[in-house]
């Protein structure tokens, strides 16, 4: 057996850590053979409720599961952190504009980003799924001074798995046989999902389906899918989002294998995208690092949908400027 990982969630008494806890307990995180030690973290009123998740994994007596801390201290929950999944975030309230949402999130993750940078391992992959994630990631990376920003990153791969789901079920094939998918930009209804590049075993998925479905139902569907979700359960995506951070975390963990996938990341101003801002790119991913897929062509529909989820992400980064020194 591997020595065990320090694996940290926030927001643990919510309902996305409900299904996410017990995933990297038994392994689909980081496989079948590497032990973890769980850091729970969430407010001092929720702790109560975290205690009952508590007792819940010690009663599936995990074999990888090393240890566990619930606790409502960031510098304790991130203390070797080799793995921060960062879920707990401010939900909008009634009345509550944007800005006080970003504003309310940015002093969370300013306290977050701060914690890891003093506490994490120099080597902790940080994932961001509290939202505004794109932007959450960049106020995290912000405080994590000393931390690489590379090593903070958003969820966009939600989105990226329901782009799959949605093109398997149009064309009759299995997930499996879809590859090169791209979700760029922000994680919210500006997102672009684009199959310009995609092939669906082996041929191009543009000699499959019709631009007028792509334009109609295939963007909007996917951009609409999280609401479509609140509407259908009464909840937010909870088990999706769970899957989609297991599947992020693992992907940049154990490699691709040459595979594409969608991360939220700091721009380097690749595709002319601002540099900094947190946008979701295609990226493989080997040996604990991701890498932009680089040189692909990008079409005026495609540079269209990619500059307005920019520009939305350039007004979040605005927004809350003052907290970014
Ligand atoms: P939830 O409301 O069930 O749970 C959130 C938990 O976070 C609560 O237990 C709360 O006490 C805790 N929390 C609040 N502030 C905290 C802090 N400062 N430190 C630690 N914990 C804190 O929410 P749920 O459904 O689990 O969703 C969590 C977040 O994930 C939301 O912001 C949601 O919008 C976001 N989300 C992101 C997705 C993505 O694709 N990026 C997809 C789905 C949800």
């Amino acid at each position: 057996m591997k020595k065990p990982v320090k694996v940290a969630i926030t927001g643990a008494a919510g309902q996305i850590a409900y299904s996410l806890i017990f995933r990297v307990a038994s392994g689909s995180m980081l496989g079948p053979d590497q032990p973890v030690i769980l850091q729970l973290l969430d407010i001092p009123d929720s702790l109560e409720k975290l205690k009952g998740t508590v007792m819940e994994i010690e009663d599936c007596a995990f074999p990888l599961v090393s240890g566990v801390v619930a606790t409502a201290d960031p510098m304790e929950a991130f203390d070797g952190t080799d793995y921060g999944l960062l879920v707990g975030a401010r939900p909008r309230g009634p009345g509550m504009e944007r800005k006080d949402l970003l504003e309310a999130n940015a002093k969370i993750f300013s306290v977050q980003g701060k914690a890891l940078s003093e506490k994490a391992s120099r080597d902790v992959k940080v994932l961001v799924v509290g939202n505004p994630a794109n932007t959450n990631a960049l106020i995290t990376a912000s405080n994590a001074k000393k931390l690489d920003p590379k090593q903070i990153t958003a969820m966009v791969r939600l989105d990226h798995n329901r782009a799959i789901s949605q093109l398997a079920a149009k064309t009759g094939t299995s997930g499996n046989d879809i590859d090169k998918v791209i979700i760029w930009g922000n994680h919210s209804a500006t997102q672009y999902p684009d199959i310009s590049h995609t092939t669906i075993a082996g041929k191009a998925a543009k000699s499959l389906v019709s631009q007028e479905w792509v334009e109609k139902d295939f963007i909007p569907t996917v951009q609409q899918r999280g609401a479509a979700i609140i509407k259908a359960r009464g909840l937010s995506s909870a088990a999706s989002a769970a899957s989609a951070a297991v599947d992020h975390m693992r992907d940049w963990a154990l490699g691709t294998n040459g595979k594409w996938v969608s991360m939220g990341i700091p721009s380097d101003g690749s595709y002319g995208i601002a540099p900094g801002v947190v946008y979701g790119y295609p990226v493989t991913c080997a040996n604990g690092k991701y890498e932009i897929v680089q040189g692909l062509s990008v079409d005026e529909f495609s540079r269209a949908r990619m500059s307005v989820t920019e520009t939305e992400l350039r007004e979040e980064r605005a927004a809350i400027e003052e907290l970014l020194k």
